[in-house]
Parts: C-alpha cells; sequence; structure tokens
C-alpha cells in the first residue's frame, strides 16, 4: 500500500500486552504506509529512566508530573525505529533495561502523570500525523476517534519467550522464569490499574500474534487496513 492509496487514514492505534508483537508490528507498518511511529510505551521509559537518574521517589506524583512537563524528550524515527533522546542525549537503549521496565509501572499508574503524557502524545500526534500509535490506551484514550484500531495479543509463555530472546540480543543477564513471572506481574497490573487500565478498546480488531511471525503480522494488519480503507473510499 502506498501512502497516497491511505490517505483517508489519519490516525491507526495499536495495544496490547507486552512481548504481543505490538512494538515491532508498528514499527514494521508505520514503514510500509509511510506513516510516522509514535511509540508511547518509550515515552513512559524514558520518563521512568529519568526519575530513576535524578532519585525521584515514584510515588510523588507530583514531582513525576513536574518532570513529565517539563522533560526535554524527543522521539526520533530512524531506518532502525525510534531514536529516544533526552536533552539531546541518545537513551534509547538505557531505557530498556531490567530496572526501567520494573518501575515504569509506577508512572503508568498514576492519573496526572498519564493526563499530562496523553498531551504530550496528542501535542505529537498533530505533528506526525498520519501515524501508527502504539501503547496500552492508544484506541481507549489517547485517540478513540482512530479510523484504525488493532489489539495484539498472544499467550504469555510466547509474550515472555520472544521478551526473553529480545533481552538476550542485547546482553542483559535473565533467565526465562523470571521474563515470564515479570510479564504476568505487569499484566496484571496494566489490567487492573484504575486510571487507563489495558482493555479491548471499542471497535479494535483483535489479532492472536501466538503462531505468527512479524512479516505475517505485519501482512495481516495490512490487510484489514485494506478492506477498511475501501469502506472509508465509498463513504
Ligand atoms: O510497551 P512498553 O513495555 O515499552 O511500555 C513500558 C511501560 O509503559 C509499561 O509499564 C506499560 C506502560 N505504558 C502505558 O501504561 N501506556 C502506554 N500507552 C504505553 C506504555
Amino acid at each position: 500500500m502506498t501512502k497516497s492509496s491511505a490517505k483517508t487514514i489519519k490516525v491507526i492505534t495499536i495495544d496490547g500486552p507486552s512481548g504481543s508483537g505490538k512494538s515491532t508490528a508498528a514499527c514494521k507498518l508505520a514503514q510500509r504506509l509511510g506513516f510516522a511511529h509514535l511509540d508511547t510505551g518509550a515515552m513512559y521509559r524514558a520518563v521512568t529512566f529519568q526519575a530513576l537518574q535524578e532519585g525521584l521517589n515514584l510515588r510523588d506524583s507530583a514531582k513525576l508530573v513536574d518532570l513529565a512537563k517539563g522533560i526535554d524528550l524527543d522521539l526520533v524515527p530512524t531506518a532502525h525505529g525510534t531514536q529516544v533522546t533526552i536533552c539531546g542525549q541518545d537513551v534509547t537503549e538505557l531505557i530498556r533495561t531490567v530496572e526501567v521496565t520494573e518501575n515504569a509501572h509506577f508512572l503508568a499508574s498514576q492519573r496526572d502523570v498519564r493526563d499530562e503524557m496523553v498531551k504530550r502524545q496528542r501535542k505529537l500526534a498533530t505533528k506526525l500525523t498520519p501515524l501508527v500509535a502504539e501503547g496500552r490506551d492508544q484506541g481507549t484514550v489517547v485517540f478513540p476517534h482512530a479510523q484504525v484500531k488493532f489489539f495484539l495479543d498472544a499467550d504469555p509463555a510466547t509474550r515472555a519467550q520472544r521478551r526473553y530472546q529480545q533481552l538476550q540480543r542485547s546482553g542483559q543477564a535473565v533467565t526465562y522464569d523470571q521474563v515470564l513471572a515479570g510479564i504476568q506481574t505487569r499484566d496484571a497490573r496494566d489490567s487492573s490499574r484504575p486510571t487507563a487500565p489495558l482493555e479491548v478498546p471499542a471497535g479494535a480488531i483483535v489479532i492472536d500474534t501466538t503462531n505468527m511471525s512479524v512479516s505475517q503480522m505485519v501482512d495481516e494488519l495490512v490487510r484489514h487496513i485494506r478492506r477498511i480503507r475501501s469502506i472509508l473510499d465509498q463513504g
């Protein structure tokens, strides 16, 4: 599909739990469509990273809101994915550590912090559109009127295996069992938090990626987008 053939679609959202394949699929889909890719998980990770650097109390909502408001955070698209910078410093790898992963839920569960992140995401979207926005609340809260919404899921063992392989590739010392336990804890937290819990957005297409390769996932997303585009064209 070319960029112009998808011109009626401005925002595509992809939500789902960790390891569902949404980050890789969102990145590849955006490349295929010529859309921007908004990795909102990277934003939560970057603010968490900075809070840890500054030794902030991660339960202090007021401090975290100030940080989320003031942080000089940039997401720069590159051929290999999104480069994340804070004050111009490349933190792309640093935000993927186990420490950041395990602490991001403090920010993600605080309503005032989320409100600030949502504002940032909507503001970025005005510059980036058309875009593929990926996270946990993109179709439910941030872009509820997106023309195309996906929810990707996979069984926990498969998701843990994917995360484990990623962490191994980046040289982090963890066992598969630790990764699986982490995924189960984060699933429970993401789904049960009172503010913007992870849930299937109204009108979303749900795809089980358990037995899919990355290219199969992207093909499946593109197939749905073609179908929706032809409906939009007719309307
Ligand atoms: O997708 P990820 O693992 O990079 O997300 C990092 C953290 O941010 C994770 O704790 C879930 C949270 N998150 C969120 O609450 N809402 C989003 N839109 C994106 C991520």
